[in-house]
């Protein structure tokens, strides 16, 4: 049984809150919906442009838009005469080199058939074949069936001969989108910039090849660390949402938020949009759910919002952390829930060992109730609260 489109209340055809990236292949999250960012936009861009290879890095907080961005940029290369496929290539730490080669070399197989459906010839063909074996065995080549470093011994030149048959048939170049698992913890992180750079010598540096890496840990040096959208950017976000997803066309589309729960939020979430769209999609769903269909439905207010939010979010919380780490969040909103805590200092807060407040600590994160800062110099980590535990607290 289909749900009604609580949505339909503001004459929008669905949810102007999803989360998903934005991508040139989707219908539902198309590029066009982009906004602000034009310097990070051009800059990523005139570095491809600048040389015959490159590799660059895209650092940021979770949900601050990484991942959209390089979508955009990876579009904008393509206007530009560079070829490019809509996949983003997941890195993961686990596998060897061997795996990402093949991962990069699948990359721009398909970046070469996308833009070129008639790609044929020798070179074609050698990175056929290896790409197929790569599929059959379901990623890499670490099973014990195959010959121990046979993409390692081929992968390489394949790789180039593929990028020079894309050259010499018209391409400025292969651009290709490395993304982070959302989830990889500190140490896989690492492991995974690690093996990035353990191919660069045979695999990165051949012209033509442009890559584009996104992680909350650096790979490469100078990694282009993004700051939050601006307040009017944000707004111009959802604005182009709920145009986007106008449901009947002779009517105008009406705002579901009063302007200051954006406001509100905002500084709330600092720069995580991901998160802040849940807040608003789970807040507002709530609230609607009460209305029925037809009724004459005003903005959501900020009270309204945050009292569901409170309430939604505490019993979310305590059930998945448990009463021990939620009593540990709610000392630490005492101090100021904006506040920022090394782990020493959790340790006087809380009372436990630093091996306790480690392991807390983790947990918390992997609830997304807390959120790693990266690491200046060598001063300690800093953590910090995320939007949802604060709209809980
Ligand atoms: N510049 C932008 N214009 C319009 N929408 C954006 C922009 N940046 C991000 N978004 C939206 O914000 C949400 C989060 O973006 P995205 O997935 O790119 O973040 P991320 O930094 O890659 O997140 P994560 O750290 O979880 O990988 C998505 O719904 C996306 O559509
Ligand atoms: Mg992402």
């Amino acid at each position: 049984m289909a749900l009604p489109n609580l949505w339909g209340l503001y004459n929008l055809r669905s949810s102007p809150f999803f989360q998903a990236t934005l991508r040139a292949d989707s219908q539902a999250t198309p590029l066009r919906l982009f906004v602000g960012r034009q310097r990070e936009r051009q800059l990523l861009l005139t570095t491809i442009g600048s040389s015959a290879s490159s590799r660059q890095a895209v650092a940021g907080r979770p949900g601050i838009g990484k991942t959209t961005l390089v979508q955009t940029v990876k579009a904008d290369a393509q206007a530009g005469g560079y070829w490019s496929s809509d996949e983003i290539i997941p890195i993961s730490a686990e596998g060897a080199s061997e795996h990402l080669l093949g991962q990069l070399l699948s990359g721009v197989y398909d970046a070469v058939l996308a833009n070129c459906p008639t790609a044929a010839g020798p070179e074609v063909e050698a990175a056929q074949q290896l790409v197929r074996s790569i599929r059959l065995r379901g990623g890499g080549l670490t099973l014990s069936a195959t010959p121990p470093g046979a993409l390692l011994l081929d992968g390489p030149r394949v790789l180039r001969d593929l990028l020079r048959y894309a050259i010499g048939h018209g391409a400025r170049g292969i651009v290709l989108h490395l993304n982070n698992l959302e989830s990889l913890s500190e140490a896989d992180a690492s492991r995974a910039a690690d093996l990035l750079r353990g191919i660069r010598d045979q695999a990165l540096l051949h012209d033509g090849l442009h890559l584009i890496v996104v992680g909350s840990r650096s790979v490469f040096r100078n990694p282009l660390v993004l700051e939050p959208l601006e307040l009017g950017d944000v707004e111009q976000l959802l604005a182009n949402r709920y145009a986007a997803l106008q449901l009947d066309p002779l009517r105008a589309w009406r705002s579901p938020l009063e302007s200051a729960v954006v406001q509100r939020l905002y500084a709330l979430f600092r720069g995580d949009l991901r998160g802040m769209l849940k807040a608003l999609e789970d807040g507002i769903t709530a609230l609607l759910g009460f209305t029925s269909a037809g009724a004459d439905v005003a903005p959501v207010g900020l009270e309204d919002l945050l009292l569901t939010l409170r309430q939604r979010n505490q019993a979310e919380l305590r059930e998945q952390l448990g009463d021990t780490a939620w009593e540990r969040l709610v000392a630490w909103a005492r101090v100021d829930s904006a506040s920022s805590q090394t782990q020493a200092q959790l340790v006087e807060l809380w009372q436990v060992r630093q091996p306790t407040v480690s392991k807390t600590l983790q947990q918390m994160i992997e609830a997304g109730a807390v959120e790693a800062l990266p690491r200046r110099g060598r001063e300690a980590i800093q953590y910090l609260m995320t939007g949802t535990v604060r709209l809980a607290l």
